[in-house]
């Protein structure tokens, strides 16, 4: 026979059992993940300061930075003076233009990314073709369809203007004489046709010449590398959230909803998202071919294959005379793997920010996220048509996703957006 004390504590142990029960979920979200779910949770948040880029050796300067900031801004580098960095990477849209393919001069044939967080990136552009920020720019500087402009232009555009000239030879020293003309001609830049009148002007320079006008052009790199740096943003609603699943902060762990907590699940789960977009900026940094269909009339695009050869014929590579430690690219530049087996690969993109980036892909074929997951839940089936190399077999892990998963997931993505960088970072002049 029970005792009633004995009673009185069955009881209580059962009701005390039932609070648990209620109260598990909120302190901790314990019940809705597996201890590995949560463990791939934790490495994707907090998200670190950017990796030191010892190729450019102003990269944390501030006066670099409010240099870099004030040329990001100016169309004065472009051809016709109207092109600026910011024409395609607007802060009032995360630094994208909302375009699928870019416009500068004319169309492109790439959607532009976001700048915010760029600076975590190991590989810049969507193949790959540079190894840090700033030898990022001249490619974009002598793009005709986007600024049109020459390596000569831009140094004369900053030797002619005083207070772009002073900051430069506070950060950098003195630039060369640009007033002599018959040194400096106001055009030129190397090209593959060497009868093109910019590369006659370029070939008629004398080396020495030709290679302070490459400094400058490379200095001009570093500076706008500097300012993107900056560009970080603070915490999204995810770390929030991950934060609470460590200290068990109720109001953390309401960041996200329950559709966005089955998200997250997926995506660290039975998703396998996070096989490619793994880490605090959910991107493993690399290059995969996800199995995209050449579109009906348009040209193949090889990605990184393309981008290996370019990397490596880049002379303002991270291993090249214009490199602040070579020696700290040595080993990156050395273990590339062969452009055969990177047909049709491209870059990772991190996701945080992606519900601000739209549309998606190097293309931007995808207006939105929905139609992202959609061809991700489509498998094999999705990459029927004209491919460009082969689909990875990996992707062969991710499931088919009903229209439920898809909308959990897009909750999930949605949560990803960090708060914006601070006023002083998105326009003309600095702080
Ligand atoms: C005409 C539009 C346009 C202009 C102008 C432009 N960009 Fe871009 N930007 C793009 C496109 C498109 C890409 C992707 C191109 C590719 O991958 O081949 C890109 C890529 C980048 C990337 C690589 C990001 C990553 O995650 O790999 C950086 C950094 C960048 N741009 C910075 C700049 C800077 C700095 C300027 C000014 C000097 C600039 N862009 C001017 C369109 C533009
Ligand atoms: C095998 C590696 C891999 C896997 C697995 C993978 N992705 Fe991707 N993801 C990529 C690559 C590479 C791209 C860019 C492809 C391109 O543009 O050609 C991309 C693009 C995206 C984009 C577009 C982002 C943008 O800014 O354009 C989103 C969103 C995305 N993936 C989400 C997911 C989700 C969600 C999952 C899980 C269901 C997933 N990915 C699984 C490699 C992968």
């Amino acid at each position: 026979m029970r005792s009633g004390a004995a009673i009185a504590t069955l009881l209580g142990g059962a009701f005390f059992a039932v609070m648990l029960g209620a109260a598990a979920p909120s302190a901790g979200d314990r019940a809705l993940y597996t201890p590995d779910e949560r463990a791939a949770i934790m490495a994707h948040s907090p998200l670190g300061p950017p990796p030191a880029d010892p190729t450019d050796a102003v990269a944390d300067n501030p006066r670099a930075a409010a240099l870099g900031q004030k040329l990001f801004f100016d169309g004065g580098l472009s051809v016709n003076g109207a092109i600026s960095c910011a024409t395609c990477h607007q802060p009032q849209r995360a630094f994208t233009d909302g375009r699928a393919l870019a416009k500068g001069l004319a169309v492109g044939t790439r959607n532009a990314p976001t700048l915010l967080g760029a600076a975590e990136n190991h590989w810049f552009f969507w193949d790959g073709r540079a190894d840090s920020l700033w030898s990022q720019v001249p490619y974009v500087i002598e793009n005709p369809r986007e600024f049109g402009s020459d390596r000569l232009h831009v140094a004369h555009a900053l030797y002619e203007d005083p207070s772009l000239r002073r900051a430069y030879e506070q950060v950098f020293g003195p630039m060369p004489p640009l007033a002599e003309s018959a040194r400096f001609p106001a055009h030129g830049r190397p090209e593959d046709d060497e009868t093109a009148p910019a590369a006659r002007a370029w070939g008629a320079m004398t080396a020495v010449d030709r290679d302070a006008v490459d400094r400058v052009f490379a200095n001009v790199g570093k500076a706008i590398e500097a300012y993107e740096r900056k560009l970080t943003g603070g915490p999204s609603p995810f770390d929030r959230y991950v934060e609470g699943l460590k200290t068990g902060d109720r109001a953390k762990l309401a960041m996200l909803s329950p559709a966005a907590k089955r998200g997250l699940k997926l995506f660290v789960g039975a998703g396998h998202c996070d096989l490619c977009h793994s880490g605090p900026d959910f991107s493993d940094g690399e290059f995969h071919n996800i199995g995209l269909p050449v579109p009906p009339g348009e040209d193949k695009d090889t990605g990184r294959a393309a981008g290996i050869a370019e990397l490596r014929a880049d002379s303002f590579n991270g291993i090249g005379r214009f490199s602040d430690d070579p020696s700290a690219a040595k080993d990156k530049l050395a273990y590339l793997p062969s452009p055969q087996s990177q047909l049709g690969a491209f870059k990772t993109p991190s996701l945080r920010n992606v519900a601000l980036t739209a549309p998606y892909m190097h293309d931007g074929r995808f207006k939105t996220l929905r139609d992202v997951l959609q061809f991700y839940a489509q498998g094999a089936a999705a990459s029927q048509g004209r491919l460009v190399g082969a689909r990875e077999e990996t992707l062969a892990l991710v499931p088919h996703f009903t229209a439920s998963q898809i909308s959990d997931l897009t909750a999930f993505l949605e949560q990803l957006d960090s708060a914006p960088p601070p006023p002083a970072l998105t326009r003309a002049t600095g702080p």
